[in-house]
């Protein structure tokens, strides 16, 4: 088992190892003294895994109830929010109870802003089942849901008592869910780590398999290290937004429907690190590597959408302050830097 520990406001271990989910129980018993759980998945993940980890909980002394929703992004919102506090209200769950988050990121982040908010916040802990959700959104305690105008707009800093990594789930994945958590690992080798972006560059969505737990653990290994430097997003942590800024512009620009986040992150990176080249900030050849490994992983290098149109959408990004933008380069594979500038001054950069 591979094991990071995460010394946030509140400290915690992620745990990674393949077949980890038959003995959840055993582990959840030990960072909590409640044997009272309520399990929140969505639909998909409810008829693959529930029974192994619902069993496992069991095996280990718990009484679980369990929460479905629909699976999807639609349903990160308040109006499951509700259905997910009445349920646990229905079921008397109380403070020193726990809940834990099975599934993706969309699961793990309206679980944890439900554990934070409910009676003023209880205990959870996360099974993450995306490659996404495993390296990226079940650490570093950021919670959230939508709201009809945006994207994680209502949200709270709530760190997990547990994340526990069971590679096994991503066999059921699709491939393009598979590529699209990629995008977010490429990312984490780009800014902090050329041996974790040489790994993923050996292979392709094909045999990505090979090196999973190793590149989940170099990947959180990234996560831990930003976070424990900036938990609260005030500094090193918007290095993580490597290639998010024009990302979120071209998720919103064809209004979350043809590009998923992780393409449209991919496609970022790549409009920024072109734009970097241009201005001799970064090597030609980084940029030749970042699109080759994109490209093998069957994500997109751009979009139909236009630069001058992409551009003003990176304003209403909600990361950026007020007038200027803090634009995330890469200078070379494993090397990145926060360039603070002026919105006009990241107009011009990106049209030159
Ligand atoms: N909190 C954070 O720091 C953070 C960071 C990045 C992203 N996010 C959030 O994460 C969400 C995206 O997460 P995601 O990509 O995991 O999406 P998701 O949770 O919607 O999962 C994608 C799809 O895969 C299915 N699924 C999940 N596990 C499966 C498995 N093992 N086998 C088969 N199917 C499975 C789900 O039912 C869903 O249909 C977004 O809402 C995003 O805002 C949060
Ligand atoms: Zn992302």
């Amino acid at each position: 088992m591979k094991k990071i520990s995460v010394k946030a406001s509140k400290p915690y271990e992620v745990l990674i190892e393949q077949g980890i989910l038959s003995r959840c129980g055993k582990l959840v018993s030990e960072v909590t003294k409640t044997r009272f759980a309520a399990l929140v998945t969505d639909d998909t993940v409810d008829s693959l895994y529930s029974g192994k980890v619902i069993g496992s909980l069991e095996e280990a002394g718990f009484r679980v109830v369990k929460f479905v929703f629909k699976s999807g992004e639609k349903s990160k919102c308040s109006e499951t929010l509700n259905r997910i506090y009445s349920f646990l209200a229905e079921n008397s769950i109380t403070r020193s109870d726990c809940l834990i988050a099975l599934g993706g990121g969309v699961v793990g982040d309206i679980t944890g802003y439900a554990a934070a908010t409910y009676l003023r916040g209880l205990a959870y802990i996360q099974i993450p089942t995306t490659l996404l959700a495993q390296i990226d959104s079940s650490v570093g305690g950021k919670t959230a849901i939508d709201l009809p105008c945006g994207k994680n707009l209502v949200g709270a800093f709530k760190q997990p008592e547990l994340v526990i990594c069971d590679p096994l789930t991503l066999k059921t994945l699709s491939p393009e869910i598979v590529s699209d958590g990629m995008a977010e690992a490429i990312k984490y080798g780009m800014i902090r780590s050329r041996e974790l972006f040489d790994i993923i560059a050996s292979h392709t969505i094909d045999d990505y398999f090979d090196d999973i737990d190793d590149i989940i653990f170099r990947c959180v290994s990234i996560k831990r290290d930003v976070v424990e430097n900036d938990e609260f997003d005030k500094g090193e942590r918007m290095l993580l937004n490597f290639g998010h800024t024009m990302g979120h512009a071209i998720e919103s620009f064809f209004h979350y429907e043809t590009y998923t986040h992780g393409n449209a992150v991919a496609a970022g990176m790549h409009i920024i690190t072109e734009q970097a080249v241009k201005h001799s900030e970064c090597k030609a050849e980084a940029l030749e590597a970042l699109d080759r490994v994109i490209t093998s992983y069957r994500l997109p290098l751009n979009t139909e959408a236009k630069i001058s149109d992409l551009i003003p959408l990176c304003a209403n990004d909600k990361k950026c302050e007020s007038s200027s933008i803090n634009a995330i380069i890469c200078s070379d594979i494993g090397t990145s830097s926060i360039k603070k500038m002026p919105f006009e001054e990241f107009r011009a950069y990106m049209e030159a």
